[in-house]
């Protein structure tokens, strides 16, 4: 089916999942939406993230999406089970990755950076309690860095200046997992990779979301011919240039969209 995968966060992050779909899923389109005019959601209501995040849907299912990746982990955890109940197309979803962390820390210690609303939801908090048994989690809320990312200041003296003050206290409980809870953290890896320990392995679920975009494709017969030629176009409400920043990927389509 040649209709396009459609994916939605609340800005430029989740183009760190957007790509993994598209290495992943090279005969596929893509639709991606940064609702960036309305980032951060982190720090809303639930019920203005699952408003927003029915408006993003619905925006993608108008366009002929075949499926929808919910790229960002606030919205997930905070509208998924609504949307999956009210559209007719399948939904993938994005989580903190606690399990593959706590099958892999030694000292028994995960850091979690994310934002407000995916920490404190109540998907989050069950997903930590089925998988992190016997390990303690320490949530760190992000606040203030989806802002940064969003005005492109990723190598800024406040970027550094912020990330020094989430990730001291978790450092000083000894993790050596560190989850990024949010899909515009993915970019912070550079400098995180400055500023942490070797010993710490950071770890998103860009790559996991993307398999799992394509087992679903598979097993709802939705994957594109092998033949096909794909076409990516992103739409942004706020800034086209510092949206196209974040996209390397060849022959797409970046414009602004009064959303
Ligand atoms: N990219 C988002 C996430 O994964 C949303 C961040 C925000 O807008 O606060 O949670």
């Amino acid at each position: 089916m040649q209709a396009p995968i459609g994916i939605f966060d609340s800005g430029v992050g989740g183009t760190s999942i957007w790509k993994e779909v598209v290495k992943m899923l090279p005969h596929e389109s893509t639709l991606y939406l940064a609702d960036s005019a309305n980032a951060p959601y982190g720090e809303k209501s639930k019920e203005e993230i699952l408003n927003l995040s029915i408006k993003n849907t619905e925006f993608l299912l108008e366009k002929g999406s075949k499926i929808i990746v919910v790229a960002c982990n606030t919205a997930t955890t905070n509208a998924i089970d609504y949307l999956r109940k009210n559209y007719p197309v399948p939904f993938i979803g994005i989580e903190p990755a606690i399990k593959p962390a706590a099958l892999q820390t030694k000292t028994k210690k995960v850091g979690v950076l994310a934002t407000k609303g995916t920490l404190s939801s109540s998907l989050f908090h069950n997903t930590s309690k089925l998988f992190a048994e016997g390990i303690t989690v320490l949530e760190q809320e992000g606040k203030g860095l989806v802002e940064l990312i969003e005005a492109n200041k990723v190598y800024s003296v406040e970027m550094r200046e912020l990330l020094t003050t989430f990730l001291n206290p978790m450092l000083d409980q000894q993790i050596d997992c560190l989850v990024l809870g949010c899909t515009h953290y993915p970019y912070l890896i550079p400098v995180l990779k400055e500023m942490l320990p070797e010993n710490i392995t950071i770890i998103d679920s860009g790559e996991a979301v993307a398999r799992q975009t394509k087992t679903i494709l598979e097993q709802n017969g939705l994957l594109a011919p092998e033949t096909y030629r794909p076409k990516h176009t992103l739409y942004t409400n706020k800034d086209v240039d510092i949206l196209k920043s974040f996209v390397d990927v060849p022959d797409c389509e970046v414009s602004y969209l009064d959303f």
